[in-house]
């Protein structure tokens, strides 16, 4: 680690202005009045930008016939849809003059009554949900399979709003000349923005240049285009260079959050523990104006072997911003759910909860009959029990205390993922000197993605890591598609590692023609690049060096490109999960009530894995922010006024070290054939699913009791 990693807001092209926003005090109704000239008068303020004045766009903001669109508020009227919305913005010399500006505004509204929490009245059915998942599905007899059961469990489970807090906010330093658009913008997806951009102003996306080296955390808040945009619209107002950044508070309201959820679940078992049927039922929220339904209830569909399935939805809107992803959309809150009514469906069958989890292993897709591509979830199971130490738990709650009196209670979860691909491109050049150069628009949030592309890039080209030059985070450099969805490394990965391989077989086809190569003639054998030089499969000793290849061929440099996409037919045929095994040891205070995580041991299995320290470090990530959805995040959002309480990070709670338990992630083997030629299913966000879950089930462990309301407060414990 350098610190030597630039954000977007740490460039400074010269004569550049500071932009600050102002948003709403109101979440409904309308702006009156702003004291605009008050705001002007400040020294060192240059514009102030509002609806009468912003520039025009192409597009309406909330137009969204760019797929992956959402609905913006770019100062289009006077119309107010949530708190914390943008109403103004102030452009000036310093940082400190255009915040003092802002301040100045002193707006007034026009309220209306607001709704924001998942009581309300008017209720509907939505069509989809997430991204396509269908919005309600039955499999098999749900009611015959609940009433046939010797065991039931009818709970209901409730997650609260959570809020994007990625350690660099949106941020953005643009700069026009003429209709060519230069900016610094942390972005998860470089062609998508470009594309939304060029839509919004009309313009050609090549002429849209961002660079997007490095960011600070993205969790999905950084995969469509949000209220950056009103930065670019501030530099064209002023004509000259802008940096807009938006402070703590301001992440709560305009960029996406996870929507809050009231799951329902009814789940049926045989008197010796063997599923009958799962419905899971959920309530979630979306905003006024725009939709994205949270698919919690999908993790239902393939996590255990129910001979009946059902998952239903319904949702009701609210006067907030629009929810949207967030690290492990629809899983991270479907999994708290269903991995705690599972250990309560356990506890009803006087069961260990991980017998339980074993007797109702799903071996086959549960509700499509489809083998997984792979699974490794018994070894996860296996592995993480001994390691934790899980064998002679008691199964009643209540029995273990340590040296200082506290409860002790230990949990289990599931935890799985989908392994997504999208769509990607990439472009491999064998230089004369026999070095490498690779390039691809991907992006690093800190997961370490340029290392493990060059690693990849590396392989494919048969060149140590140090002779690849490698290429990332600019949007004049193929499309490397989203990281999103932990689908970057396999979907990105792909098309470095096709890009390689062209290269590798044009300079095979070179060699093996040429009668006065060594390789001449070995055609039948076959030939593999290793270390800088070309040698037969059957002998690495016989071979010649890449850049003996090139130069008696008179080649000046071979390129390749690649494309890395989801095989639609190994997609129908298989079903693609990673999976993995959580242990969790809580301690609570029997008179305090306080609740600790402990000891963390969470074994995974996702396919191959390029480099164990970085996805080492993707687990813990995942499971850090575990605890935090089992014991610490939550917004609270006033009923009377819609505005978000705890909008900083003293008061909306993440873990703190303090806070974060010893943690253990195993990277359990998984050879998979089919998921894609990398064999690389994703890493970053199983990590929160199945952890979530077994701190809950810990905390019931610890005390007897049962907690249905996340996150879990020392006042439920009392
Ligand atoms: Mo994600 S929601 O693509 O971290």
């Amino acid at each position: 680690m350098t610190g030597q990693a630039r954000y977007a807001a740490d460039n400074h092209p010269p004569d550049m202005l500071h932009a600050v926003l102002a948003g709403s005090r109101i979440a409904r109704g309308r702006v009156v009045s702003m004291d605009i000239e008050a705001a002007q008068a400040h020294p060192g303020v240059v514009a102030v930008m509002a609806p009468g004045n912003r520039p025009p766009l192409a597009l309406h903001p909330d137009d969204k016939s760019v797929p992956f669109s959402f609905c913006l508020d770019l100062l289009q009227d006077d119309r107010v849809r949530y708190a914390g919305q943008p109403i103004a913005v102030v452009i000036a010399e310093t940082l400190e003059a255009a915040t003092e500006g802002a301040a100045l505004l002193a707006a007034r509204y026009e309220a209306e009554p607001v709704e924001v929490t998942l009581d309300a009245e008017e209720v509907f059915v939505p069509q989809a949900v997430g991204v396509g998942d269908p919005g309600e599905f039955w499999h098999g007899d749900v009611e015959g399979g609940l009433a046939a059961a010797a065991r039931r469990l009818e709970a209901t489970y409730e997650t609260p709003q959570q809020f994007h807090n990625a350690m660099e906010p949106h941020s953005v330093v643009a700069a026009w000349d003429g209709d060519a658009l230069s900016l610094d913008m942390p972005t998860q997806g470089l062609a998508l923005t470009q594309m939304r951009l060029a839509a919004l102003f009309g313009i050609r996306a090549e002429g849209i240049h961002i660079r997007s080296p490095f960011l600070g955390g993205g969790f999905g808040s950084k995969l469509l285009t949000g209220p950056q945009v009103l930065g670019i619209l501030a530099a064209k107002l002023v004509g000259r260079p802008v940096k807009l950044v938006l402070r703590r508070d301001q992440m709560y309201g305009p960029v996406t959050h996870r929507a809050p959820t009231r799951q329902r679940l009814r789940i049926g078992a045989t008197e010796d523990g063997a599923l009958t049927a799962i419905h899971h039922h959920v309530r979630t929220a979306v905003s006024r104006f725009d939709e994205f339904f949270e698919p919690a209830a999908g993790i239902s569909r393939t996590l255990y072997a129910a001979p009946a399935i059902a998952i239903t939805n319904e949702a009701v809107r609210l006067d907030t911003g629009t929810p949207g992803f967030m690290r492990a959309p629809g899983l991270a809150s479907g999994s708290i759910a269903l991995e705690s009514a599972i250990d309560e469906l356990a506890q009803a069958c006087a069961m260990d909860p991980l017998e339980f989890r074993l007797r109702n292993y799903a071996e086959v897709e549960p509700v499509s009959g489809r083998s997984f591509s792979s699974k490794a979830l018994r070894e996860c199971y296996a592995e993480g029990a001994a390691r934790f130490g899980w064998a002679g738990r008691p199964l009643e709650s209540r029995q273990m205390r340590d040296e200082n009196g506290l409860l002790v209670g230990w949990g289990v979860g599931t935890a799985t993922f989908p392994a997504h691909m999208f769509q990607a491109a990439a472009r491999a050049v064998l230089r004369r000197d026999g070095t490498g150069l690779v390039e691809t628009g991907a992006h690093d949030m800190g997961q370490g993605a340029w290392t493990v592309f060059a690693q990849i890039a590396a392989d494919s080209l048969g060149l140590d890591v140090e002779q690849v030059e490698f290429r990332a985070g600019s949007s004049d450099l193929p499309d490397a598609g989203i990281a999103g969805g932990s689908g970057h490394t396999a979907t990105a990965g792909s098309a470095i590692q096709a890009a390689g391989e062209q290269v590798i077989a044009r300079l095979t086809e070179l060699a093996l023609t040429d009668p006065r190569s060594p390789l001449f003639g070995a055609g039948n054998v076959g030939v593999v690049p290793r270390k800088g030089r070309l040698v037969r499969w059957d002998d690495e000793n016989r071979g010649e060096s890449f850049a003996d290849i090139l130069a008696r061929a008179g080649v000046a440099e071979i390129e390749g490109h690649g494309s890395g996409a989801a095989d639609t037919a190994m997609a129908e045929r298989y079903a693609m999960q990673a999976h993995g095994a959580v242990f969790a040891e809580v301690k609570v205070d029997p008179d305090l009530g306080q609740i600790r995580a402990t000891r963390l041991v969470g074994a995974f299995a996702a396919g191959r894995i390029i480099n164990p320290r970085l996805v080492r470090s993707q687990y813990y990530g995942g499971m850090i922010w575990g605890v935090s959805f089992a014991l610490h995040e939550r917004a609270v959002l006033d009923p009377r006024t819609g505005r978000v309480m705890n909008a900083d990070l003293g008061e909306y709670h993440v873990p703190v070290n303090a806070d974060v338990p010893s943690l253990e992630a195993i990277l359990v083997e998984e050879d998979d054939p089919h998921v894609n030629a990398l064999g690389i299913k994703g890493v970053g966000e199983i990590g929160i699913t199945g952890t979530a879950g077994a701190i809950a089930n810990a905390v019931w462990h610890a005390t007897g009791i049962r907690v249905r309301h996340f996150p879990i407060g020392i006042e439920r414990m009392l």
